[in-house]
């Protein structure tokens, strides 16, 4: 199967709208997948590009697929947390432009060796990069009650996730929980019968969503990336970020507004103590959202939300 098959591009049309990539320049694709986007990028006119991805197996494919654009195309098995690494070693300041899709692809879903979705038995797995950190797994046995607790509650906005916790710690002391559907099926049961027949997704989205995002250090990423990324774009670079979780989405929403208003601070910071204030304009006041169309080609462009800036001095 050919790398275009297995993931389809999020809002394609509208990212490459906002990066202008006829502009010329090197960007960078932090997120780079089955490179729908990248090759989009480069066929809009980027001079060069630099391509991250934590998981080799997709790399692989996108390396096959931006094969006939050669030496503008450079690739590296990595986090984009730590994009300026990878920046410092290619020799490159500044970027023109920069994108992050920030969701799992299709493939990495549809794999159920990969362990991240509930609707096919699979390893606990849930590692984007499938050769580094602790699978979802280890996390089950190793975390306590409470810290399980608060990773459902937090990142999967589980509602049940006191009761969930403490079903997944009275099943360890009997039998490890290392498949999905053992996963799955323990969730099930922390619902009421009569919710499970009515409700829209199954009982163990939410579970499974808060899973991944503790073991790949989602939320983290996304907070370093936001901390640096606008010192890197050159005047007039653009920045476009694509998520599909409410917590992301907002983190990227009050990073924006602030770099709007002059400051590159991080969150926690009350009084902004920035040495510079680079201009930047919100290129939409609201996150751009697959239109009917997309949606009829795509499902999963479902809960995509893309915000885009542009920095202008
Ligand atoms: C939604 S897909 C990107 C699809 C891509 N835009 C395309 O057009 O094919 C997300 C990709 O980002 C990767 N990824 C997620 N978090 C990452 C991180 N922190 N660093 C590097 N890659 C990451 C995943 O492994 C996955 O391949």
């Amino acid at each position: 199967m050919q790398a275009e098959d297995r993931h389809i591009p999020v809002l394609l049309q509208e990212v490459v709208g906002f990066l202008e990539p006829w502009r010329g320049g090197r960007f960078l694709d932090g997120t780079l997948g089955l490179a729908g986007h990248a090759e989009a990028v480069l066929e809009h006119g980027a001079d060069e590009l630099l391509g991250l991805d934590r998981d080799s197996e997709a790399l692989a494919l996108a390396a096959e697929r931006l094969a006939a654009y050669g030496p503008r195309v450079h690739l590296r098995h990595g986090v984009y947390a730590d994009f300026p690494k990878y920046l410092a070693e290619l020799g490159w300041q500044s970027l023109a432009g920069a994108l992050i899709d920030i969701g799992l692809s299709s493939m990495q879903i549809d794999s159920p060796c990969r362990g991240f979705s509930f609707l096919a038995d699979g390893p606990l797995d849930m590692r984007m990069d499938a050769q580094s950190g602790q699978s979802a797994a280890e996390l089950l046995r190793s975390l306590s009650f409470e810290q399980l607790r608060d990773i459902l509650a937090r990142f999967g906005e589980e509602p049940n996730a006191a009761k969930i916790a403490r079903a997944i710690v009275q099943k360890r002391l009997t039998t490890p929980i290392t498949s999905t559907s053992q996963l799955a099926q323990l969730v099930e049961q922390c619902y009421p019968r009569q919710w499970r027949e009515t409700a829209r997704n199954h009982p163990a989205t939410r579970t499974f969503q808060a899973l991944r995002m503790a073991v790949n250090d989602e939320l983290g990423q996304l907070e370093r990336f936001l901390a640096a990324i606008v010192r890197y774009l050159e005047p007039d670079g653009r920045l476009c970020v694509i998520t599909f979780h409410s917590l992301e989405d907002r983190m990227v929403k009050q990073a924006m507004q602030r770099w709007s208003r002059g400051c590159l601070c991080p969150p926690y910071v009350d009084h902004c103590v920035c040495a510079h204030h680079p201009e930047v304009r919100l290129l939409c006041k609201k996150p751009v959202q697959a239109q009917a169309s997309e949606l009829a080609r795509n499902s999963r462009a479902r809960s995509a939300k893309l915000r885009a800036v542009a920095r202008l001095t």
